[in-house]
């Protein structure tokens, strides 16, 4: 479905009503229903370009991280854009073949590899497997002994670094569960190295998300390059240093460092080990490419007459960051309203009082029937959706060029429900 625009990359006023690639909200609301997420193709290859050229100037790979979104349409013009990508499970790997991307496209992360997923991705030959533990690459090394095979495997270590981020999304203290404690990183890796049926490739760390400093990502950095100089010293080789994710997108307008800053501070550190740098940018990428559409089926005022309710047709059920995280995204009415703005509290349909969007937002009050659009919901969003309250997963939309399309169709109870007695 075309629509023939002024064309404006990503989600913006275009006058007085929202769009998104010059395409107006309220009609993709219109035909498609809410909810609904919305994608910007425009923005994701805008952002990946942005790594892209940052990193120019050294040997690196951008491995998209698919737990921000594996939306499928999604990680096609992921593709399409020059990254490779970072899975997070065996359904991530399936999600990644189908979109084009070879075996050697693909690195394994995870603290909770089944036997499955390893059998998998030995079998498959991915670029890397990041092992969790001493004992998840002994499991490595029995299957590839048992498929008279070799796996390329590297060790994610933890740094014991603040990633100064949200309590929930911080990965990289000792006290976490993620890796090894850095103290023991080198003999386990020594040990590595010497295995006939492992190749030991690198190094992976990733300290946190979400992250709006660049200290944290800095220390991560300089830990696992000491690390690697240590293990050449031992004679143990490597090709990469796997930095991860953790870039922060401005929810609410925050200084965030740009993808340029981002690519100088981590290839600095790296650049004396002359090891390729490679790293795992989820968010960062498809964040802002996204968008929740949702319609608004309740307005109440709430007691002492100064605030309203304003109830959506999304909750948590659709867009969890809020209510686990309380998570700040911004959230406007796609159409413009001739009303001064009164106090709201936007907050979903579920029964649980943490299903709220937005406390004491400044919105001109909206009638029952508009359309908001709940902003910065490309990452996590959709990923994160359930079907609590049996609410199907929404409706997926990507705008490329100037045209949309449905690139995941409104889920039905009958779909719920084919999966049960
Ligand atoms: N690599 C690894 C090993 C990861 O665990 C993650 C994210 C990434 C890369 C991508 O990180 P990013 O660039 O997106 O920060 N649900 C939370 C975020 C959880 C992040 C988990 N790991 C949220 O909605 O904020």
């Amino acid at each position: 479905m075309a629509y023939n625009a002024g064309f404006m990359c990503g989600f913006g006023l275009s006058g007085s009503v929202w769009t998104c690639d010059g395409v107006p909200l309220s009609v993709i609301a219109a035909a498609v229903g809410t909810p609904a997420y919305v994608y910007s193709a425009a923005t994701i290859r805008d952002r990946i370009g942005a790594f892209s050229a940052g990193f120019a100037s050294y040997p690196h790979a951008i491995h998209y991280g698919l737990k921000a979104n594996s939306n499928l349409a999604v990680v096609r013009v992921v593709r399409a854009a020059g990254a490779l990508v970072d899975a997070n499970s065996g359904g991530e790997i399936d999600v990644a073949l189908r979109a084009g991307y070879a075996p050697g496209d693909i690195i394994l992360t995870g603290v909770g590899k089944t036997p499955a997923e390893i059998d998998q991705a030995v079998a498959l030959g991915v670029k890397a497997i990041n092992a969790e533990s001493a004992g998840e690459l002994d499991r490595i090394a029995a299957v590839a002994r048992a498929r008279q095979t070799v796996a390329r495997v590297a060790l994610r270590v933890n740094p014991d670094v603040v990633a100064d981020s949200h309590p929930h999304i911080s990965t990289g203290l000792s006290t976490h569960k993620f890796g090894v404690p850095i103290r023991e990183a080198r003999a386990i890796a020594r040990q590595a190295g010497a295995r006939a049926e492992l190749a030991f490739v690198g190094l992976h760390v990733h300290v946190g998300s979400q992250m709006l400093g660049l200290e944290p990502l800095r220390q991560a950095a300089n830990a696992v390059v000491g690390l690697a100089r240590e293990l050449r010293d031992d004679h143990v080789t490597m090709e990469h240093v796997d930095l991860g994710g953790g870039l922060g997108i401005a929810y609410d307008g925050e200084e965030v460092p740009s993808a340029d800053q981002y690519a100088a501070a981590l290839i600095e550190i790296v650049r004396p080990s002359g090891l390729t740098l490679v790293v795992e940018p989820g968010r960062a990428i498809v964040g802002a490419a996204g968008v929740l559409l949702t319609s608004v089926v309740d307005v109440k005022p709430q007691p002492g007459g100064k605030k309203w309710f304003v109830v959506l047709d999304a909750g948590m059920s659709e867009l969890m960051r809020p209510a686990l995280y309380g998570a700040y995204h911004r959230i406007v009415c796609v159409e413009p309203r001739a009303a001064d703005p009164v106090v709201c509290d936007v907050v979903g349909p579920i029964c649980e009082s943490s299903d709220v969007f937005g406390v004491d937002r400044l919105l001109p009050l909206p009638t029952v029937g508009a359309v908001v659009a709940v902003l910065d919901a490309g990452a996590y969003g959709s990923a994160m959706a359930s079907n609590y309250n049996r609410h199907p997963l929404p409706a997926e939309v990507m705008v490329d060029a100037g045209a949309w399309r449905v690139v995941r169709r409104r889920q039905t109870i009958d779909d719920q429900l084919a999966c049960e007695e």
